[in-house]
């Protein structure tokens, strides 16, 4: 695949700072210029001041530059303009407004982390001491950027830019409702959901293992409760376990670990998800306001601000 990796997003909210303080107690680190860095993936998050919550655009790294020509000229084939530079192609998705551009980018390899010890029936993988979710003391630190869900009111218009256009992958679909794409080997690096107004769901941050999703989870709500929107859980559509948050703009974002990657194209088999299969597998049930968050009418009026 000549898309390698989701290089980063950037979202635009109308209290900057107050966002760059969320992501910081995240696990983020702040680059001093808007950006934040993971410790694998380097500079991933922006934000940036918008009137109203949204992704404004999302950098999608490719191997050369004659895979820009490709797209350019898939692009074209769609109608859709695109800026080129030497080693950058940027084009706007209509119905959501988000502008994707296309870097020439080195590809990502990640240090391998050893297997978190796990004891199980007949199988004594740690002995003679505490499992280390319990021992581990510091801050959770995403490992990189994982995936973003973007809201859109035509669904296949944008389905269409990103896999026709710009060669994005589908892994899954929820029926009439969704579908999870992806450029790297992640089961999604994006996932385009139906609905009545553009606008940015979630980001979603990999970190070491369940424990970790939990750990900081937990560190997040400790003195802010109201930040919980739903988890402990595990996907059916990339299988990861997951746990949303909500950062002060109204958008969610989530910790996740173990996420299903497709390596062989031909061996992964797309599968159309029904009914609570396209949200989960187990976990809670879902809160009305991680399908229609509470600021979706505000949304679509534009009368949102900040709360
Ligand atoms: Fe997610």
């Amino acid at each position: 695949m000549s898309l390698h990796r989701l290089t980063s997003v950037t979202m635009g909210v109308p209290n900057v700072a107050e966002t760059a303080g969320y992501y910081t107690e995240f696990g983020l680190t702040p680059a001093g210029d808007g950006w934040f860095t993971t410790q694998d993936g380097g500079r991933q998050l922006r934000v940036v001041p918008a009137a109203t919550r949204r992704l404004v655009e999302l950098h999608i790294g490719v191997d050369d530059p004659d895979d820009l020509a490709r797209v350019a000229a898939s692009l074209a084939r769609l109608g859709v303009a695109a800026e080129r530079s030497a080693t950058s192609l940027s084009a706007v998705e209509k119905a959501t407004g988000v502008r994707a551009t296309l870097e020439v980018a080195a590809r990502l390899t990640q240090p391998e982390v050893p297997a978190t010890p796990y004891n199980g029936p007949g199988r004594i993988e740690r002995h003679d001491d505490r499992a280390p979710g319990i021992l581990r003391a510091g801050p959770v630190k995403p490992r990189k950027l994982g995936h973003a869900v973007v809201g859109t009111t035509d669904l296949d218009a944008t389905t269409s830019f990103f896999t026709d256009g710009l060669g994005f992958k589908a892994s899954d679909y929820i029926k009439g409702a969704g579908a999870f794409l992806r450029c790297s080997t992640d089961h999604h690096n994006l996932l385009a959901l139906n609905a009545p107004v553009s606008f940015l769901h979630h980001t979603s941050w990999q970190v070491d293992d369940i424990d970790e999703v939990g750990r900081g989870a937990a560190a997040m709500l400790t003195e802010h409760p109201e930040r919980h929107i739903w988890g402990m859980g595990r996907h059916h559509a990339g299988s990861n376990f997951f746990w949303y948050l909500k950062d002060p703009a109204g958008n969610f974002s989530e910790y996740y670990s173990d996420m299903d990657c497709i390596i062989d194209d031909q061996l992964w088999k797309p599968e159309v998800l029904e009914g609570a299969r396209g949200l989960f597998s187990w976990g809670p049930p879902p809160p009305p306001s991680f399908l229609a968050p509470e600021d979706l009418a505000a949304l679509m009026t534009g009368s949102h601000s900040a709360s």
